[in-house]
């Protein structure tokens, strides 16, 4: 791993981790620039094997393993055609990468799930650093969707010249993209097609999904940190706040003169009610936890709509953005299915795939179903206008958790 830190080692205890491990690939990032190899004018990196200031060098291709890196593009059509298809490079390649940065996100995602505490509240740095990671893996996914406009430069006539080469082989025995929308938080059961997506993998890549389905997942771990913050006196601040609003539509709209306007608007407010009730109604809420409508608990739904009310006060700033950035995951996740399945649909149009219905199969992945931080996007039913937002109290210890940390988290994980 490359770090700006600088670092003070002595050449046996180079000589001796680098042996024993591949992190000392440091080169010369020590943040010391005086070491950096002038004398041969190829800075950043040094010669393969060189020792500056008892850091073991490696030129650029040494360090990224080009070698291998490279050398694992095998076209089926180079192997079985008598004439390789162009396009099958672009094939590989493009999935390749993805599966690179699927790696980075998974990197991202173990490391934001470890800056969670066990117990306490997330100070200001954690939050931070959650935040920026968060926000990192939502602007992967964004960059990931234009592969797809790369890939759709392979016309699908091409694309036939060697498809049959690729079967049983399919985007649906990713381990990786499994394990990304695991460790977030998309739970086995919200699946349309559990068994096939198990059925998929071979028994230890079984045991990989499934030891990462039974730890916390981004959004268990986001549910207990919302859910140990102190709301009591937002809720019932809001509960009045939510009356008082409707109370005035209301009277406001009983006053329109004209029938077919007044009997919209009050059809539109019955249906606003509605949606405010579930929350002013904690049993309500329950339910729909209970029916799997919600998967964060009532607290931690207050505190999110709490964060949302008071964003630009500084202590609420950094909860505020990993809540955004969540909520950005979720979409450049969507927009990635989507732009994966026009590409399936411009290659195969109405074809199966391997494991599914094709195109139909796809299709049903961008629906709600599929999104994970769902909770925190519905958020936005329940806001309110300016005026009637409650006043900020504030907590007597100053602190955004006060309320004891409970152990919601794995008591009601579900599988
Ligand atoms: C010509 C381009 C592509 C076509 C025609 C295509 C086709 C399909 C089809 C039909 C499926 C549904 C599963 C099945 O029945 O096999 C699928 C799933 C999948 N593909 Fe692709 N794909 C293409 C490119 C890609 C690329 C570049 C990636 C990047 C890694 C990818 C990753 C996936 C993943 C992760 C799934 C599982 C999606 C899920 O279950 O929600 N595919 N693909």
């Amino acid at each position: 791993m490359l770090t700006t830190a600088k670092i003070s080692l002595t050449k046996n205890d180079v000589a001796d981790r680098a042996a024993k491990t591949d992190r000392i690939c440091i080169l010369h990032h020590t943040g010391d620039r005086s070491i950096n190899n002038k004398e041969d004018g190829q800075c950043p990196f040094g010669r393969n094997g060189s020792v500056t200031n008892g850091i073991v060098g490696r030129d650029y291709g040494e360090y990224l393993r080009l070698d291998s890196l490279l050398s694992n593009v095998d076209m089926m059509s180079a192997r079985y055609l008598p004439e390789p298809v162009h396009d099958e490079h672009l094939f590989i390649t493009t999935h390749q990468t993805q599966e690179m940065w699927f790696k980075q996100i998974l990197f991202e995602i173990d490391s934001i799930r470890d800056t969670f505490p066990e117990r306490d509240s997330l100070d200001d740095r954690q939050c931070t650093t959650i935040s920026q990671r968060l926000h990192r893996i939502s602007v992967i996914w964004n960059v990931l969707i234009e592969h797809f406009t790369i890939l759709q430069t392979m016309q699908p006539v091409d694309f036939m010249r060697f498809r049959h080469l690729l079967a049983p082989g399919s985007g649906f025995q990713s381990l990786q993209f499994r394990l990304i929308e695991c460790k977030l938080g998309l739970t086995m059961k919200q699946r349309g097609n559990p068994t096939a997506v198990c059925g998929a993998f071979s028994p230890p890549m079984q045991s990989t999904l499934t030891k990462a389905i039974s730890e916390p997942s981004v959004l268990d771990l986001v549910n207990q940190w919302l859910d140990n913050m102190d709301t009591a006196d937002f809720a019932a601040q809001y509960t009045e706040a939510v009356r008082e609003y409707l109370s005035d539509e209301q009277q406001q709209f009983d006053q329109e003169p004209d029938a077919h306007r007044r009997e919209m608007l009050s059809r539109n407010l019955a249906q606003q009610k509605q949606v405010f009730e579930v929350v002013l109604d904690r049993s309500k809420y329950e339910e729909e936890v209970q029916t799997k409508k919600r998967r964060m608990s009532y607290n931690a739904f207050m505190s999110a709509l709490k964060i949302t009310f008071y964003r630009t006060e500084q202590r609420f700033q950094s909860a505020y953005a990993i809540l955004t950035a969540l909520v950005d995951i979720d979409s450049a996740m969507s927009k990635w299915r989507f732009a994966h399945i026009t590409t399936a649909q411009r290659m195969l149009g109405s074809k199966s795939g391997p494991y599914s219905s094709g195109y139909l199969y796809l299709r049903s992945t961008i629906g709600d179903r599929y999104k994970i931080f769902l909770d925190l996007i519905n958020v936005s039913s329940h806001l309110l206008p300016e005026p009637y937002i409650p006043p900020l109290s504030f907590h007597r210890n100053g602190t955004l958790f006060p309320r004891p940390v409970n152990d919601v988290l794995l008591a009601g994980k579900q599988i």
